[in-house]
């Protein structure tokens, strides 16, 4: 079976995953950049992988723009997000949130945290953050919303490579 991972990353998290996917099933992994119609065209199956920003994938825009070929094709979502792994109801509603016109079910979906490090960010989620940090009264919210996260996990893509086999 042929397939490759096309990802959207803005700190890299994303990117990590979709490189060590890539490994275990000796798949190449693209930013989504340089994924062309033709290099598509031809494969049994595509991994969507992409971070989740403010309830939005960045991944959207490429794949509603490639939906037409992608809906002939095997598809896989990661979904990288703040949100605990345990938590695959939060994920796969943002992955339908964002990509239901790929009609996905709930095994096409894999949730994964990611990492949020609010001393990396570059200006504009600085601005983002510190803003929501004067907005943000109630200190649960807070903690949830604001606080450095990460949560990344390699392991959990042997189960994933395993729904692809
Ligand atoms: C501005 C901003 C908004 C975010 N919004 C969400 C969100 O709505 N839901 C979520 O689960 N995670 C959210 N996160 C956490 C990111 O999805 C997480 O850090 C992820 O690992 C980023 O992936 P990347 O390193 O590939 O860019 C947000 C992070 C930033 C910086």
């Amino acid at each position: 079976m042929s397939g490759k991972i096309i990802y959207y990353t803005t700190y890299g998290s994303t990117q990590r995953y979709a490189e060590a996917l890539g490994k275990l099933l000796g798949w190449e992994a693209l930013p989504y950049k340089q994924a062309k119609k033709a290099q598509i065209a031809e494969l049994d199956t595509v991994v969507l992988a992409s971070n989740i920003r403010i309830g939005k994938m960045g991944i959207r825009k490429w794949a509603k723009r490639h939906a037409e070929m992608l809906k002939k094709k095997k598809i896989l979502v990661l979904a990288v997000g703040g949100e605990i792994p345990d938590n695959q109801k939060y994920y796969y509603d943002a992955a339908v949130k964002n990509l239901g016109f790929l009609d996905l079910k709930q095994e096409q979906v894999a949730g994964l945290g990611g990492r949020k490090i609010r001393a990396e960010f570059n200006r504009l989620d600085t601005f983002l953050f510190n803003s929501l940090d004067k907005m943000i009264k109630d200190p649960a919210a807070k903690e949830d919303i604001l606080k450095d996260v990460d949560l990344v996990d390699l392991s959990l893509l042997t189960g994933v490579a395993e729904r692809l086999k």
